[in-house]
Parts: C-alpha cells; sequence; structure tokens
C-alpha cells in the first residue's frame, strides 16, 4: 500500500475505509474483508458509534497492530482539556487498541480554545496514546490559527472533497504548512458517479468513474477514504495504483464547474 510520511515522522497509507453509517454485524464483516482484501488504514470517529465492532473485527484478524493505521476523531462537544483525555481513553478501550495512529479534533468549536483542545493532544502524544495528531473541517482561517496554537504539528486536514468539491485553495494551504490533507466522501457519496467527464476518462483508461475520482484525488497528494460495504466496492476501490491519469485528464477534472458540499451545505464560513 502506498503510504505518505506526515509531520509526525509516521507513514499514512494513502487509500483507507470509511466507515461512517457502519455499524453492528455489517461494520464488522466490512472491516475484516478489507483487511484481508489489503487495506491497511481505517477511519473512525466517536461519534460513529461503531469502535467496539471494529476493535472486534481487528481483533479476529488477528493482524500485527504496527500494520495498521487506525485514525479516530474527538467530537465538537468534548474539546475541553479532560474531556479529550476521557474520550481518547474510551476510544482506545473501544478499539481494543494502545494506541491511535492518527486522532482528530472532528469539527472545530468556537467556545473552546484551540490552544486548550492541543494541549490535551500534547499530553496524549507524550503519553504515547496518539502518534500524530490533526483536525477535521478546518478552512484556511482555522487551518492558520491551529497552526500557530499547536506545540505539536498538525499533521492531517481531513475535509469533504470529490470532483464535485475542489478546494485548491485549501489544498495550496495545507501543502505550504506540511498539512496532508483527507479527502471525506471522495465519491460524493455516489453523485459523482454518473459525471459525464468522469464517464469519458473511465473510458479512456479502462476503469470506473469511482476509481477515476480516487485516482485523482491521490495523483493531488489526497489521501482517501471511500466508505464501502460490498466486497464488489471494496475491491474496486483499492484497484487505483495500476493506473495513471495523464496531465490533460487531471485538467479536465480540475476544470468540472459543479459545486456540491453534501455535509453542512449551509456554513457559508468554509467560503474562503
Ligand atoms: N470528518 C468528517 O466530518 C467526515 C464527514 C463525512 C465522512 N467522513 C469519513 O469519510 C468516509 C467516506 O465518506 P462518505 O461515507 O460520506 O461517502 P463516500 O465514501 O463518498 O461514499 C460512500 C457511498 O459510496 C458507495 N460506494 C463505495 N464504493 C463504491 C464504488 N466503487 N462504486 C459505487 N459506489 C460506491 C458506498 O456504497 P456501499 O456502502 O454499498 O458499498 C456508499 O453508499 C466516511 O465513511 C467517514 O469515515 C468524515
Amino acid at each position: 500500500m502506498q503510504t505518505v510520511k506526515l509531520s509526525s515522522g509516521y507513514e499514512m497509507p494513502v487509500l483507507g475505509l470509511g466507515t461512517w453509517k457502519l455499524a453492528g454485524k455489517k461494520c464488522k464483516e466490512a472491516v475484516k474483508k478489507a483487511v484481508e482484501l489489503g487495506y491497511r488504514h481505517i477511519d473512525t470517529a466517536w461519534i460513529y458509534d461503531n469502535q467496539n465492532e471494529i476493535g472486534d473485527a481487528l481483533n479476529e484478524i488477528e493482524i500485527e497492530r504496527k500494520k495498521l493505521f487506525i485514525t479516530s476523531k474527538v467530537w465538537t462537544d468534548n474539546l475541553r482539556y479532560e474531556e479529550v483525555l476521557e474520550q481518547c481513553g474510551e476510544t482506545l478501550q473501544q478499539l481494543q487498541l494502545g494506541y491511535l495512529d492518527l486522532y482528530l479534533i472532528h469539527w472545530p468549536n468556537s467556545n473552546v480554545d484551540l490552544k486548550e483542545t492541543f494541549r490535551a493532544f500534547k499530553k496524549l502524544v507524550e503519553d504515547k496514546k496518539v502518534r500524530s495528531i490533526g483536525v477535521s473541517n478546518f478552512n484556511i482561517t482555522r487551518v492558520k490559527e491551529a497552526k500557530i496554537k499547536s506545540e505539536v504539528p498538525i499533521a492531517v486536514n481531513q475535509v469533504e472533497y470529490h470532483p464535485y468539491l475542489n478546494q485548491e485553495n485549501l489544498l495550496k494551504v495545507c501543502k505550504e504548512n506540511k498539512i496532508i490533507l483527507t479527502a471525506y466522501s471522495p465519491l460524493a457519496r455516489g453523485r459523482i458517479l454518473d459525471d459525464p467527464i468522469l464517464i469519458k476518462i473511465a473510458n479512456e483508461v479502462d476503469k470506473k468513474p469511482s476509481q477515476v475520482a480516487l485516482r485523482w484525488l491521490i495523483q493531488k497528494g489526497i489521501i482517501v477514504i471511500p466508505k464501502a460495504s460490498s466486497e464488489k466496492h471494496l475491491k474496486e476501490n483499492m484497484e487505483i495504483f495500476d493506473f495513471k491519469l495523464s496531465e490533460e485528464q487531471m485538467d479536465e477534472i480540475n476544470g468540472i464547474q459543479i459545486r456540491i458540499r453534501l455535509v453542512n451545505p449551509g456554513i457559508s464560513e468554509f467560503e474562503d
């Protein structure tokens, strides 16, 4: 599995399994199947309420811990120092893990100074409960604020990113600050699958539109975490390392003018 080096020095696989809306037996089966197929990176969050199932799945597979990359997120209502430590403890217990590879602030919360949350993140890193830290749903202004307020380097910003939400300015600022972007909803929850440009390019490279979208993101230096529950989709989403998009094909996708924000579309603070 291809990886990128984070500012923390750790390697992060460029493809992971998203698990939002995966619950119960379905979640356990999807995680087991994904790891069997070669996935090494799983994205979850305390609020997804599926960490017990993911923990059980990883336990049953008996894969070496160091071969996995596990991301979780502290919920936006729990960003005070003690709350972060407590929720991380709960997360580790549910996942049956000794440490997380990456711990993110799930959503910003203007009522809590970022300094307080990052002080807790620093403690978690010092206690070896977390390897790398990051944020999620942070716009350019907040990324710059986070960079100033955290003593531990911010390794990742996880945001909605797909061909219908090409956030070039945010990507540029993150790159300048050595922050890797992770694309959530990289398939726009299926909305991009009928796009004529993606279909045309998919025919040219003999791939599926979903694979073209994921490949486009990876070639931009972005990590992808598509959620899939069927074996067919899990497999398809892995088969993105045996072809390359040309510069012209990349530009065609960059030029798509449709802009759809699926998660919290009403929030105007994103528009910078
Ligand atoms: N940080 C945040 O605030 C935040 C917000 C949203 C999401 N996320 C993370 O990002 C992950 C992915 O985002 P998402 O779940 O919103 O959307 P997504 O990955 O863009 O789309 C998931 C949907 O696409 C389908 N799908 C998967 N692979 C496919 C393929 N090869 N061909 C056709 N359809 C396919 C899935 O169907 P099946 O399930 O039937 O396979 C599912 O319905 C989440 O699971 C979560 O881990 C984070």
